[in-house]
Parts: structure tokens; sequence; C-alpha cells
């Protein structure tokens, strides 16, 4: 699959990096210095390059939004027509200086980008998970219990891209299908939380240790517990 990255940060970085091991081409694009987009797909060792958000908007398969939500408009104003592109966006709506959330409650960050581009697929992957997991979870990939990963959206097709993705990384695409509308509201909430406990819980780990200790001690397989708790606490207060 041909994968342009929009966002090649903390979260861009790592998934290009992985999508390109796992054998896609990918384009790293949008950083503000074109020298760590050459680096990034140098150090993927796959198929990798650099380019502009407009290159990897054309030649997309799959793009994944991976921008600060106050970057949305201006990578959009970049990559040109997205008509019938699949988008996978991890983009969590936060304000300026991620203190909370701009879009909640009523609707999503993932609705609200589907309205900006109505022509595009759209769906909501990869923004349950921090960066910092995303290697130790591709090493352990060949494990058999795998760790669940929520994602959702309104298009068949996108969601089967999505979920290729997402096992290329070494997750457990899970989807709650009868949910979606509410995942898609309840997801950065429930991320939001989910952040604020994690950085607490990292204060009191050894920096080398963050990852393992982090995942064996809060669990990253209480994800989808968590959201499906979050989704009946959603429909009870709405
Ligand atoms: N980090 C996480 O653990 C995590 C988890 C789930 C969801 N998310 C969500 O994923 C999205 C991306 O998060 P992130 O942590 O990957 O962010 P990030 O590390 O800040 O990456 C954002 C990318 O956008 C680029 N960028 C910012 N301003 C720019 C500008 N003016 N011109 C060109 N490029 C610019 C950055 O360039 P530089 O590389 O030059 O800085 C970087 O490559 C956010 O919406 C976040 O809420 C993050």
């Amino acid at each position: 699959m041909r994968v342009g990255i929009l966002g090649s940060g903390l979260m861009g970085g790592k998934l290009g990096t992985i999508f390109a091991r796992a054998g896609h081409e990918v384009v790293f694009t949008y950083a503000r210095s074109n020298e760590k987009l050459k680096k990034l797909a140098r150090e993927a060792h796959g198929s990798a390059r650099a380019g502009t958000p407009s290159e990897a908007a054309q030649e997309a398969d799959a793009l994944l939004l991976a921008v600060h939500w106050s970057r949305i408009e201006d990578v959009l104003n970049q990559t040109g027509d997205l008509s019938g592109k699949v988008v996978v966006t991890c983009s969590l709506p936060m304000n300026d200086d991620n203190t909370d959330l701009v879009v909640a409650h009523i609707s999503s960050g993932a609705e609200e980008l589907a309205r900006m581009i109505p022509k595009a697929r759209v769906v909501s992957a990869f923004n349950t998970v921090p960066s910092e997991v995303l290697f130790g979870v591709n090493q352990s990939k060949s494990k058999s219990r795998r760790l669940s990963l929520v994602y959702c959206g309104d298009d068949k097709g996108s969601k089967a891209v999505a979920a290729e993705l997402i096992r290329d990384v070494g997750f457990d695409p899970m989807i709650n299908a009868s949910a979606v509308s509410a995942t898609l509201k309840v997801m950065p909430r429930f991320h939001h939380e989910l952040a604020e406990r994690f950085a607490k819980f990292k204060l009191k780990l050894h920096p080398q240790k963050t990852f393992t200790s982090a995942l064996r001690a809060f669990g990253l397989s209480l994800l989808p517990i968590c959201a499906l708790e979050d989704i009946v606490r959603f429909r009870r207060d709405y």
C-alpha cells in the first residue's frame, strides 16, 4: 500500500517507520525541516522517502493524519483534493496547550474532520495509544495474544484499510460496530483521561523501563475495556 504521512512527529514518524518496515511505500511529509523527513525515510530501512503533502496525497492509497489539531487546516490546504482518499486520523481535538478538548460530547475530532473533507473517507485509529508504545508493540507482534486497538468510521473500505495498518503495527483491530458514532465522540475524551493517568504514572517510573512497566502495570489491554465503559457512560449521559 502507498501510505502518505501528514505530520511526521511522534506519531507520524513512528507509525510511518513501522508501515515502511511492514512493506508499504511510505512518504513522510509535513515537518518543519526537510532534513528530518529525509532522515526518517533513511532510517525506516524500507521503501520510504520524504515528500510534500500534495505529492503524498496524489499517490496515496491511505493517508495518516498526525498533526496537532491547530495544524489540520494548514496541512489540508497543502494536500489538494482528497476526494475518495482514505484518511486515517490519529489527531485529537486538543487546544493549543493540550490541556483540554476543543471538540467533545456532541461531536468528535473525526466527525469534524469528515465535515472539513466531506469527499474523503475518514477513519479514526491510533488515537488511543501513546507514541511511546508503538515500537514495543510492533516488536512483540508475533506473540499469539495481541493488544486490541479500537478504530471507527463510517466507510467500510477505509475501515478495512485501517485494520490492515493496525495489524501491521502489531495490534488486533477492534471495532464496536453498533457504537461507532459514540466511539467517535468519546474516544478523544477517553484518550485525554488516559493520557493524564499515563503521564502521572510515568513520573514514578525509571525512564528506561517506562514502556514495559507501563504496559504491564497499567495495561494497554485495558484500552478497549475502558473505551467500552466510556461508551456506556456516554450513552447514559447523553
Ligand atoms: N504523541 C502521542 O502519544 C499521541 C497519541 C495519540 C494521539 N496523538 C495525536 O496525534 C497528533 C500528532 O501528535 P504528535 O505527538 O505526533 O505531534 P508532534 O510530534 O508535534 O508532530 C506533529 C508534526 O507536525 C509538524 N508540524 C507542526 N507545526 C508545523 C508547521 N508549522 N509546519 C510544518 N510542520 C509542522 C511537526 O514538525 P516537527 O517534526 O518539525 O516538529 C511534526 O512533524 C496530535 O493531534 C495528537 O493529539 C498523539
